[in-house]
């Protein structure tokens, strides 16, 4: 259930009486528990505005809120504060639902929107490195949330398969195949592209060969299409791969690559230029003036959506695609998980496709960035020898560094569940310690941090899982469905447990996955106090009973709020 939403109804109630329901309310999750659950901080400003007594007008409404059957205690405090003390009857009904319910009692759907979300969008020339995995990453947890919310998501991976360098792939591809060396060329993508690459720079013949590839690749040349199609098939299931290992929800149908907006670039360039929003430059080229946005060098900036020599650029594409997924697709939400750097680039592409009515009003978009993952020299991570880190070398060495650890605690493990768990836990820690972070800043990349069981890390929540599991082993009996909170302990982690409703709609709405594992690092916590100072096991049989369906519940919200990050667990560690 939606606590929040379910409490604002009967203060809403307590406002009008109190005189001022036009009031904003700020309900907001105690600050320090110590003072209740919940605060109301809105009778200050209310009082401001009325010029009124703001800790007499708190009064009011705390008085008004009494015969609330949620409430144990509102207390006025400090300039006029109110503090809510959930009660422990209310909190023990909603506890047995929860458990009951195979989606935790949420009810909140999300079932009239579709969202787009564009994510992991890797250019297909080289092999997927670090670099990518931000977006990956990021976009599927995103995936996942609005999913369980019930959004119809569309997952768009939008591959860079059409660029100028193509043509040279292609031309390389043709030479090494007739030169009768098929097995070997596409094995190696990166090494693949430099030898291309060494090619294009040394023989003038090649290059020129190269741009006519380009060219008569656009225009749809039957022949050069089906050498590119190898390429790209072999570069996507590389990728495909890696998805997998990573346990993320992108298959090969989410693939729209930009190549599948061709007969939509001039189009869109026309378009524009009819309704006089693009203009054609002195050299030929056209572009669109952004009138408003920060001047760049003394000059307003532009967006350029056709060269002069006709060919078209990242920009038109992702024009034609917005209105793909507007017109066909019927998006009400459009996400693009990608570098911050690209900021310009989607202020732009939203500027230029309000203004061409290709983006409703009601219709959502937003560019969702994030920022660099860094060395330990806090430069963006390289190897030892200065080279951008392959994405599938990075989970082969979590996965080694965590077999070890996994090792070391438990010797009794056998192989086969060493690396089962090694995987688990290995990817689980990449890929938390992305998560758990604001995205919008830069973060230092450690394996030790990441790996460590202390702190906010995947094998630290992992393992919260396992204690529960363990404990539930134990436990002989769980058939009592008796719930009655009694300390303190239990009713901060049944409080913090019945927030999961509201977490995830913050997730959501603002698109941070790191909200979700600030939270589930909470569970995990109070857990912890509430298990070293309530004894389960050997409690009487309603304390027991209580406790034990504390734990599982426990239990149920850390596995499905780690899935939710794409991350599993494991009943053993
Ligand atoms: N392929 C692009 C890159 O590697 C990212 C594409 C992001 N999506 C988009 N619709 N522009 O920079």
């Amino acid at each position: 259930m939606n606590l929040q939403s379910f409490m604002t109804s009967d203060i809403q109630k307590a406002f009008d009486l109190a005189g001022v329901g036009d009031a904003p309310i700020v309900l907001q999750v105690a600050k320090n528990a110590d003072f209740g659950d919940y605060q109301i901080n809105g009778a200050m400003g209310a009082a401001k505005k009325l010029k009124i007594n703001p800790r007499e007008l708190a009064q009011k409404i705390a008085d008004a809120l009494r015969d609330c059957s949620w409430l144990a205690l509102a207390e006025v405090a400090g300039p006029g504060f109110i503090n809510l003390h959930l009660s422990n009857d209310f909190l023990n009904q909603e506890l047995s639902g929860c458990l009951k319910s195979p989606r935790f009692n949420i009810h909140t759907s999300l079932s009239n929107q579709t969202v787009v979300i564009d994510y992991s969008s890797p250019n297909l020339a080289k092999e997927m490195h670090v670099g990518h995995l931000r977006s990956t990453i990021i976009g599927d947890s995103l995936h996942r949330v609005l999913k369980f919310l019930g959004a119809k998501v569309i997952a768009q991976n939008h591959v860079g398969d059409w660029g100028t360098q193509f043509g040279m792939l292609v031309a390389y591809l043709m030479e090494r195949q007739n030169d009768g060396d098929s097995e070997y060329a596409l094995t190696d993508l990166e090494q693949f592209y430099r030898e291309a690459k060494v090619r294009f720079d040394e023989d003038a013949a090649f290059a020129e060969k190269s741009r006519e590839y380009v060219v008569k690749l656009q225009q749809g040349d039957e022949e050069v299409l089906s050498w590119w199609r190898q390429f790209v098939d072999i570069s996507l299931s590389h990728a495909q791969n890696i998805y997998t290992r990573l346990n993320t929800l992108l298959t090969p149908d989410d693939v729209v690559g930009e190549s599948a907006y061709n007969d939509d670039l001039q189009p869109c360039v026309d378009a524009l230029m009819q309704q006089g929003i693009a203009r054609e430059d002195v050299d030929g080229s056209k572009l669109v003036d952004l009138i408003g946005q920060p001047e760049r060098d003394g000059k307003t900036p532009v967006y350029i959506v056709q060269k002069s020599d006709g060919g078209f650029l990242y920009a038109t594409t992702d024009l034609a695609c917005l209105r793909h997924n507007i017109n066909t697709l019927h998006a009400d939400r459009l996400l693009y998980v990608v570098d911050a750097r690209q900021s310009l680039h989607f202020t732009a592409l939203f500027d230029v496709s309000r203004r061409a009515g290709w983006l409703p009003e009601n219709v959502r978009a937003e560019h969702i960035p994030f920022g660099t993952m860094m060395g330990k020299d806090n430069k963006p991570f390289k190897t030892r020898s200065g080279d951008t880190v392959k994405l599938a070398d990075l989970l082969d060495e979590a996965e080694e560094r965590a077999a070890t650890i996994v090792r070391e605690k438990n010797p009794d493990l056998s192989v086969d569940e060493v690396r089962k768990i090694a995987h688990i836990v290995g990817i689980g820690a990449v890929k938390y310690a992305d998560l758990s972070k604001n995205r919008m800043s830069d973060y230092v990349f450690s394996w030790e941090s990441m790996l460590s069981f202390e702190g906010n890390t995947a094998p630290y929540l992992q393992y919260a899982y396992t204690r529960v599991h363990s404990v539930l082993r134990r436990a002989k009996d769980i058939s009592s469905h008796v719930i009655a909170l009694q300390t303190l302990e239990e009713h901060r982690l049944a409080v913090a447990l019945l927030q999961y409703e509201e977490v995830l709609l913050s997730v959501a709405d603002a698109a941070y996955p790191h909200y979700l594992a600030a939270y589930l690092y909470q569970i995990a916590t109070l857990f912890s106090r509430f298990y070293e100072s309530c004894p389960i096991l050997q409690a009487n049989s309603e304390e027991q009973s209580t406790r034990l369906q504390l734990t599982e519940l426990t239990g149920k919200i850390l596995q499905h709020g780690l899935s939710l990050l794409g991350i599993e667990v494991s009943e053993k560690m």
